[in-house]
């Protein structure tokens, strides 16, 4: 692939991402380097693919989900997470039913149709308790979708929220090095188990999610070519991927953020191997970057995740530093989101924006 000179032939390159849109898998190595050669054209040639599949799909439609974050407690000590067990300085919190349930009732006044609930693994909610929880969502308004984004479960737990209502699941896989994984996580987590919940979740029926940080620590390159080798195979309905941000009250306080132009072309690049995947243009990637949330969509990404916790406990949900929570990140600003996007030709869909090959 190098010439005599050791100089790339961009040619390489561009058909590379031809390949991928023709529906063909790469190799570790052609995956290794088309990572490590990212430039602006390469880019802007990736994301006009990206674009023209989302739109073969999903048009000009950008899905929106309000998110309430209603447990900042967690039993795991994930080295890169701001409300990790371990942190004496997280304000714990946690939502009353009453309280999550007008969440839920806001949203939908606000033409949100799919309610997120995301927490840390907090074993205060048993699985009674979160079935409750789903099903009176959906007794309320069963015209929209639930997803849970609670960590990992047993199959019985999983399937209990399945029956109960629970439409979708977002468990990121963060990481498909196995010994990466082991850089990001504590002796007591396990690669096998998240991989176990990811197909338990797929089995019973789950829309799934799975993802992982940009430019987390000790991530090389060919942890980013499993990254993508593992989506192909396993074909989640949503992927979610956001650089990482170091929080200062973690082990990683030092460790530097990941980049916006590696974000924006995995975006690309997912959307292209995965044309009608669910895609967000994540938090992380607007705290970031200005714009980062627009130049997301602009690369390939088809959904917006606003935050619709109360307002007071939103600066305690604090995954990573400067995490913004406000202004276009919160469900109150749906009107100003829309404006930023029909400035760049998208527009926001009111329905509950299932995967296409369900609807
Ligand atoms: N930077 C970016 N993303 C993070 N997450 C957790 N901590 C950080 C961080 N420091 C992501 C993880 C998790 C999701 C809810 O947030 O990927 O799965």
């Amino acid at each position: 692939m190098e010439n005599k000179e050791g100089f790339i032939d961009s040619k390489e390159l561009y058909s590379l991402i031809d390949l991928i849109g023709s529906g063909n898998e790469l190799k570790m190595d052609e995956w290794v380097l088309l990572l490590s050669n990212i430039s602006d054209d390469l880019s802007e040639y990736l994301f006009e693919k990206a674009r023209t599949v989302k739109e073969k799909y999903y048009g000009n439609k950008v899905y929106i989900r309000g998110l309430i974050e209603f447990t900042n407690y967690c039993k795991n000590n994930c080295y890169y997470c701001g409300i990790r067990r371990d942190n004496i300085k997280a304000d714990r919190y946690r939502l009353s039913d009453e309280a999550i349930l007008e969440c839920v009732d806001r949203g939908h006044d606000l033409g949100f149709r799919t309610f997120v609930l995301q927490g840390g693994e907090d074993l205060y909610y048993d699985d009674d308790h979160i079935c409750r929880l789903v099903s009176s969502i959906k007794e309320s308004w069963p015209d929209s979708a639930v997803t849970l984004s609670i960590g990992e479960k047993s199959y019985e737990s999983y399937k209990a929220y399945y029956l109960a209502g629970a439409d979708r699941y977002l468990l990121r896989h963060e990481t498909a090095g196995k010994e990466h994984y082991k850089s990001l996580h504590p002796e007591e987590m396990s690669y096998d188990n998240r991989m176990r919940c990811l197909y338990d979740l797929k089995e019973i029926g789950y829309q799934v999610g799975a993802g992982f940080m940009v430019g987390s620590p000790d991530q090389r390159r060919e942890d980013i070519a499993r990254d993508l080798i593992f989506l192909k195979k396993f074909e989640p309905h949503m992927v979610g991927i956001g650089p990482f941000i170091a929080h200062k009250d973690t082990p990683f306080k030092e460790e530097k953020n990941g980049s916006l132009k590696e974000t924006l072309f995995l975006l690309g690049i997912i959307r292209l191997m995965l044309p009608k995947v669910l895609l967000p243009s994540t938090t992380a990637l607007a705290t970031i970057a200005k714009k980062g949330r627009e130049l997301g969509i602009m690369a390939g990404a088809n959904v917006i995740m606003p935050n619709l916790s109360p307002v007071k406990v939103r600066k305690k949900y604090l995954l990573y530093d400067n995490k913004l929570s406000g202004g276009l990140e919160g469900a109150e600003g749906i009107e100003i989101l829309k404006k930023s996007l029909e400035a760049i030709g998208s527009r926001i869909s009111a329905d509950r924006g299932d995967h296409c090959s369900l609807v």
